[in-house]
């Protein structure tokens, strides 16, 4: 196979995933207004009620060989994703409301599908959480696990898992829980054993997330995490992921702002445009909005959203272009506009000869409707993960950064940013482990 459009070298020979059989287990750390809106949104589409835009999985095709093929099948029907009408869901969360009580309560859904769906909604009740205010200021929580340690916390996790497994042929889960203060690796994390001790211990450096994901991953079951959490960023839990063949992919799922710079600054690199600062603020009145009120949680966001534009950009190969940005990034908490986030973005760019330009970007968004399929595509992405040879005990899938606002990688590779790059890097990766030829647009052939 020569190097052409259709085809870059064609992948060495694969063993394809294994079928989706029977049900998909999928457990939600944190059963709020993200979660909730994802989980009303699988019944709604089961139900022909709505269409579930914004998903890959569901609506995204990929194409298959040379431009003039005409084909391109949807991505569900070339790879064997687990079908919608198979997930069962379940989860936890520190409040007892149900999952109806909870969507009622994050009013991203109107009332009147929320009726419609009620009956279902109400089925799926919280188990009682691993929580720690310490954790997350500004939330009390009253449906919580109790034990002498992290590592029974941890244990009662997994008996959680265990059981839920009783009912359903495979288990995924994802955190769509509160984002927790800015914690750094310390000793505890360096390995698995180290991290044992340090639940044996109650190490402090270990925040709830931390625990449910190592439940996961000891029960071999991916995980992805929604906030920016450390969590599974850290070698203990990539050792874990590995070794017992438990997917994790990065962290902060990418739906309002960063999706937008990611698309931004990428454009402005290509045509070489330089750029001298970049002002990001946003107003949000959710609970999430009030967590992230709290100096210690957003330190964590903030961390999060700042790192995509030094990547893109590549200051070090364009110190003329990038090297003195000034990138700022605030969140506001303003009750009265609920989930309906507005983040305004200022540009200041110069072009040809120095001369200064400026780009306003104001995005009303709604947080929820946005993360909702993102949510949906980590969970249907990581169980095909769990099945393929070729995936599963290689820990982080960088193919999933294409959701994330922080891309995980293997130390010492820097992570890829560009919304284009890691689409193509995701859909690439759906190629190779069904044995397709690659695309790399060169596309020569056309013109022999
Ligand atoms: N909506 C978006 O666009 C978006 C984008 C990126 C990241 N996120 C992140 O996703 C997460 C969820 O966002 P949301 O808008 O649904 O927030 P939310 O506050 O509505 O929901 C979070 C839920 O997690 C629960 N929770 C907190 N700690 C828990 C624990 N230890 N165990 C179990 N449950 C716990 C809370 O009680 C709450 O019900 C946040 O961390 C947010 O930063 C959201």
């Amino acid at each position: 196979m020569s190097n052409t459009e259709q085809g870059g070298p064609k992948t060495a020979p694969v063993i394809a995933p294994e079928p989706a059989k029977g049900k998909l287990g999928v457990m939600v750390v944190g059963l709020g207004a993200v979660a909730t809106t994802m989980i009303a949104g699988v019944e709604a589409v089961r139900r022909g009620l709505a269409k579930p835009i914004g998903s890959l999985t569901q609506m995204g095709t990929v194409r298959l060989g040379k431009r003039t093929d005409n084909k391109s099948p949807l991505l569900k029907d070339f790879v064997p994703l687990a079908d919608i009408n198979d997930i069962v869901f379940t989860g936890w969360d520190i409040f007892e409301d149900n999952v109806y009580e909870s969507a009622a309560h994050a009013k991203v859904l109107d009332k009147e599908i929320l009726e419609q769906l009620k009956p279902y909604l109400e089925t799926i009740k919280p188990l009682p959480a691993v929580f720690d205010q310490y954790y997350v200021k500004r939330l009390h929580g009253t449906h919580v696990k109790k034990g002498k340690n992290k590592r029974e916390l941890a244990d009662q996790v997994r008996a959680d898992i265990q059981n839920f497994k009783k009912a359903v042929d495979r288990v995924v889960m994802i955190w769509c829980g509160s984002t927790e203060i800015f914690l750094e690796p310390t000793a505890v994390h360096q390995s698995i054993e180290a991290f044992e001790k340090g639940l044996e211990s109650n190490d402090v450096g270990m925040a709830p997330s931390q625990i449910y994901a190592y439940a996961a991953l000891s029960e071999g079951v991916p995980f992805a995490n929604g906030a920016p959490n450390l969590t599974v960023d850290v070698p203990a839990m990539i050792d874990l992921s590995r070794k017992n063949a438990a997917p994790i992919c990065g962290k902060d799922f990418k739906t309002g702002q960063t999706f937008m710079k990611t698309v931004l600054a990428p454009a402005f690199k290509a045509r070489l445009l330089g750029v001298s600062g970049w002002y990001s603020t946003n107003i949000l009145g959710n609970r999430d909005g009030e967590v992230l009120d709290d100096p210690e949680s957003f330190k964590t966001k903030e961390e999060s959203k700042l790192g995509s534009l030094e990547y893109i950009f590549q200051p070090e190969l364009y110190p003329d272009l990038y090297k003195d940005i000034f990138h700022k990034v605030r969140i506001n908490y303003y009750p009265p506009r609920g989930d309906n986030k507005e983040g305004w973005d200022n540009i200041d760019i110069f072009g040809w000869l120095g001369y200064p330009m400026q780009i306003k970007v104001d995005f009303l968004c709604r947080d929820s409707i946005l993360a909702a399929p993102i949510a949906l595509d980590l969970v249907l992405f990581l169980d095909l993960a769990k099945r393929t040879p070729s995936l599963k005990s290689i820990g982080i899938q960088e193919w999933l950064s294409f959701y994330l606002k922080s891309p995980q990688t293997r130390e010492g590779l820097y992570p890829e940013h560009d919304l284009f790059i890691q689409s193509m890097k995701l859909k690439n990766t759906l190629r190779h482990i069904m044995g397709a030829d690659l695309i790399t647009h060169l596309g020569l052939e056309y013109y022999d």
